[in-house]
């Protein structure tokens, strides 16, 4: 495994296994056959519903604790200092754990400032390992990072070979703030796994799909989570290590960049509203 070291010299694993859209009777299985594929990095999140099945599979796999790298994000309708606080407390217990790795703002929205400082406050008292953002774009990251006492160290955000966030990593980067993918698959969206230039470094390489844009994120730096309910693409998503993508691979690959989301445009007020009304 390779890792990424945060601001405060945490190491995290580049690689990861993320769980959305995993439904919770499925979850504890994919999370220990993950574990057992190798993974040591769980992103999960209070949206996803999962959090007790992370936590059961936690307890389950016969890995220490100490040697799993585990995330969790505060949903919007958590947010400001006092729910903030009682959910991370919430979460702990349903992950079965006195601490977490990481803990992420999930959306830059509702009283964001509140639920840093909560996270401030668990992060200073040992319940989070490292604390960060996601879905912060360069106007609220600089806003959040100018004004806080303990400064983003992660911010997750969609990030796959169609929108490469080229531009907003300069603004992360100017505040120590590593990136971590979500969605290194697009979804499969924009057929991502039929592309024909991944296809083709791909086969150079005698590597897959998902394989040629996992390693192209690793290479530039970009933590990644990808998600998967089959032990055959863990396994496959898993296996990244044992070859480099030239630097005229690279160059074809960024070229694929069309620097926007396939997904939510995080500046659109109907975006805005949409999120805030989630689980309300
Ligand atoms: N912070 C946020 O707002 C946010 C938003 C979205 C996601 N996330 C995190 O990021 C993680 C990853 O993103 P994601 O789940 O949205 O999407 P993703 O990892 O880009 O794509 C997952 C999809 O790809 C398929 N897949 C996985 N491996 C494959 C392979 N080797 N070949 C072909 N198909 C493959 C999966 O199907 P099968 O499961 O059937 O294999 C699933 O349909 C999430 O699980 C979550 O932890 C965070």
């Amino acid at each position: 495994m390779e890792y990424v070291k945060l601001s405060n010299g945490i190491e995290m694993p580049i690689l990861g296994y993320g769980v959305y859209q995993i439904a919770p009777s499925e979850c504890e299985r994919c999370v220990l056959d993950a574990i057992g594929v190798g993974y040591r990095s769980i992103d999960t999140a209070q949206a996803y519903f999962n959090e007790e099945s992370v936590g059961r599979a936690i307890r389950r796999c016969g890995v220490p604790r100490q040697e799993l790298f585990v995330t969790t994000k505060v949903w919007i309708t958590n947010a400001g200092e006092k729910r903030a606080a009682a959910s991370i407390d919430d979460s702990l217990r349903k992950l079965q754990s006195d601490y977490a790795d990481l803990l992420l703002i999930h959306q830059p929205f509702g009283d964001y400032y509140g639920t840093w400082r909560a996270m401030e406050k668990a992060y200073r008292a040992g319940k989070a390992r490292a604390i960060g953002v996601s879905n912060f774009y360069p106007d609220r990251l600089t806003d959040l990072a100018e004004c806080c006492e303990i400064k983003p160290m992660v911010n997750q955000v969609e990030t796959h070979v169609f929108n490469q966030q080229t531009e907003a990593r300069k603004t992360m980067e100017a505040y120590g703030v590593r990136i971590m993918s979500w969605g290194p698959f697009a979804e499969g969206r924009n057929d991502f796994f039929t592309n024909e230039t991944l296809l083709a470094i791909g086969a150079k390489h005698g590597k897959s799909v998902a394989q040629t844009a996992l390693r192209f994120l690793i290479q530039r730096g970009v933590a990644v989570i990808p998600k998967s309910t089959r032990i055959e693409r863990m396994k496959e998503n898993f296996d990244i290590f044992d070859f480099v993508l030239e630097e005229t691979d690279l160059a074809a690959i960024a070229a694929l960049d069309t620097g926007k989301s396939l997904f939510l445009d995080h500046t659109d007020p109907e975006t805005v509203k949409f999120l805030l009304r989630i689980h309300q």
